[in-house]
């Protein structure tokens, strides 16, 4: 009983609803403000690869810029190594003729002598050159005052000789590089005595000449009483 009367009742309601629109004649309403915009989309997919750029530093690339300014001129660097030499200059002008020389004489090369003079009172020392400071001929200097050697300048068979006053026992020997090449002695008789010796010797150049003493020294040189040394080239090599 109550269902039947619920169908009935919407049966009616539907029935007044159906109704109503053909009958009422009503006009259409304003259109509304719009709506606020909507929210931004989400980021698109990746897009296709570009083409290829341009090759750098080509003319075709970024423009050239202006050219700079001149900078300061730098401090001056170190000298750099010295160079090979260079090729050797060309030849120069021939000079001036000279004047004439003085006439020469081949023959003074191979010229040597002294006489040298001993002036003392004094007996020389023993086993030393006895100085024969005072020369009569020692045109080249050969016999050296200072040492008392004579020096062999040019090679070849020489000559020594000596005279010597003396006034006590004397032994007089003759040496070359300090080798004895002869012995003279004379023991006293008289007050005063001369006595003498020579020898022959061949030298090289360089060599050295003297006399010397022993224990018998009494070699004087005095007025009237004269000692001397001389020696000179008889052949040269
Ligand atoms: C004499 O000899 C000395 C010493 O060896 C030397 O200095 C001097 O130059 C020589 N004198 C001469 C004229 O050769």
């Amino acid at each position: 009983m109550m269902l039947g009367t619920g169908i009935v009742l919407l049966a009616l309601l539907s029935w007044v609803e159906s109704a109503e629109s053909p009958c009422v004649s009503a006009t259409p309403g304003l259109p509304g403000i719009p709506g606020i915009p909507g929210r931004d989309g989400r980021d698109g997919q990746q897009g296709a690869k570009g083409d290829r750029g341009a090759p750098a530093g080509s003319t075709v690339g970024a423009l050239k810029g202006e050219k700079g300014n001149r900078g300061p001129t730098g401090p001056m660097g170190k000298n750099g190594p010295k160079g090979p030499p260079g090729p050797p200059g060309e030849k120069g002008e021939f000079g001036l003729q000279g004047d004439n020389g003085v006439p020469g004489n081949h023959k003074r090369q191979y010229q040597s002598a002294f006489t040298m003079m001993r002036k003392t009172s004094q007996y020389p020392d023993k086993d030393k050159p006895i100085i024969f400071h005072t020369p009569i001929t020692n045109d080249h200097g050969d016999y050296n005052i200072s040492t008392g050697r004579f020096v062999c300048r040019v090679a070849g068979l020489y000559y020594f000789v000596y005279h010597a006053s003396h006034r006590s026992n004397l032994c007089v020997t003759l040496k070359v590089d300090n080798e004895q090449k002869a012995s003279f002695c004379d023991h006293m008789f008289n007050e005063q005595q001369v006595t003498s010796g020579g020898v022959l010797v061949q030298l090289i150049k360089g060599q050295e000449v003297w006399l010397s003493v022993n224990d018998y020294n009494g070699m004087i040189g005095i007025e009237n009483g004269d000692s001397v040394f001389s020696g000179f080239l008889v052949f040269p090599n």
